[in-house]
C-alpha cells in the first residue's frame, strides 16, 4: 500500500515558498496531500527555469520600483503563480501579468489569484499580439507558447524595450513548410533538409537560431541553454535575453545570412519587417 504523505511536509519539500494552496490548486499535490504522477517531474522544470530567470528577476527588482513581469501563452500560469510567491509577494512589489488565449484558463487563474489573495497578478483573455498590457515591461517570458506564439512573445520584448526575455520555445513547423515548399539553393543546405524528418528537425532548429539571432539584432545579449529533465528534447531550448543595446549590425548580418542561406522567412522575421529601426 502506498503511504500517505503529509501534506505540509510536501508543500515544504516540493517548493519552500511556495504555498500548498497553490500547489494543490494547480494540481501538483491532490486534496489528500499525495503527489500526483508528474507533480515531481513538472515542479522540478518550473523550478529550474525560475532558477535561470533569478538573475533577471533580480535585474527587475534592483532597476525599477515596480516591475511589470508578462507571461505569454500562460495556460493555467503556474509559472506566473509561483514566481509571484516565491519572488514579488516576498519583494512586496511588482505586477505579474499573464496572456492566455483560452477564456476559461483565464477565469480559472483569476478566480485562483483571488482566493491566495495575491493582488499583483493580472490576467488577459485573448491574444499576446494584441494584448494589452502596460506600455513599459521589464520582463517578458514565454514557456512552450505553441508554435509562433513564441515569436508574438519576442516581438511583445522587443516592442515595449523589455530588459529581459525568456522563451522555452514549443514545436513549431512553419518553417519546415517552407524548406519543403523552396528547397534552398545552396547544395549543401538543401542537402541538410532532403528528407522529411530532417527538414522537421533542421526547421526546428533554425527558428530556434533566427529567434537568437533576431533578438541579438535587436539588442540582446542572448544565451541559449538546457532545461534539464524536460520530457521532449524539442521542447527542451531555453533562449535568454538581456537588453544591452538598441541594435547589433553584426548580428542583423548573420541573421540576414541564415535566412539568405535557407531561403526561410519565418514568423518572427516577417514580424520584424514591418518594425524598421530608426537609423
Ligand atoms: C502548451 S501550453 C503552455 C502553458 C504554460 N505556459 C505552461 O508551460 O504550463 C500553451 C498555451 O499558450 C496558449 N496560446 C497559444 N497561442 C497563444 C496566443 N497567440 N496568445 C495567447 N495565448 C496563446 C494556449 O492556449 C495554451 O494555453
Amino acid at each position: 500500500m502506498r503511504k500517505k504523505v503529509d501534506r505540509k511536509d510536501v508543500a515544504a519539500e516540493l517548493w519552500p515558498g511556495v504555498s500548498l494552496g497553490l500547489l494543490q490548486a494547480l494540481h501538483l499535490v491532490t486534496r489528500d496531500g499525495d503527489l500526483n504522477a508528474d507533480a515531481r517531474r513538472k515542479v522540478k522544470q518550473i523550478r529550474h527555469l525560475l532558477g535561470l530567470l533569478a538573475p533577471a528577476f533580480d535585474d527587475a527588482l534592483a532597476r525599477h520600483k515596480d516591475p511589470v513581469i508578462v507571461d505569454c501563452g500562460a495556460g493555467k500560469s503556474a509559472l506566473g503563480f509561483v514566481a509571484y510567491e516565491t519572488v514579488l509577494a516576498p519583494a512586496g512589489r511588482g505586477t505579474m501579468w499573464s496572456i492566455e488565449s483560452r477564456p476559461e484558463l483565464v477565469a480559472a487563474a483569476e478566480e485562483r489569484a483571488r482566493a491566495l489573495g495575491h493582488a499583483r497578478m493580472r490576467f488577459v483573455s485573448g491574444d499576446i499580439a494584441t494584448a494589452a498590457v502596460p506600455e513599459r515591461v521589464h520582463v517578458v517570458t514565454a514557456l512552450h507558447a505553441c508554435d509562433t506564439a513564441t515569436d508574438d512573445a519576442l516581438v511583445l520584448a522587443i516592442d515595449r524595450g523589455a530588459d529581459h526575455v525568456a522563451v522555452v520555445p514549443c514545436c513549431q513547423a512553419e518553417v519546415a513548410r517552407q524548406l519543403a515548399d523552396h528547397k534552398p539553393a545552396d547544395p549543401a543546405a538543401a542537402a541538410l533538409c532532403a528528407h522529411p524528418w530532417h527538414r522537421r528537425e533542421l526547421g526546428s532548429h533554425l527558428t530556434n537560431v533566427v529567434r537568437a539571432l533576431a533578438l541579438e539584432a535587436r539588442g540582446y545579449q542572448v544565451t541559449v541553454t538546457e532545461l534539464a529533465g524536460w520530457e521532449h528534447s524539442l521542447k527542451n531550448e531555453l533562449i535568454l535575453g538581456r537588453r544591452v543595446q538598441r541594435f547589433d549590425r553584426a548580428a542583423q548580418a548573420r541573421l540576414d545570412a541564415v535566412l539568405d542561406r535557407f531561403g526561410v522567412r519565418p514568423a518572427l522575421i516577417r514580424a520584424l519587417d514591418a518594425r524598421p529601426i530608426a537609423s
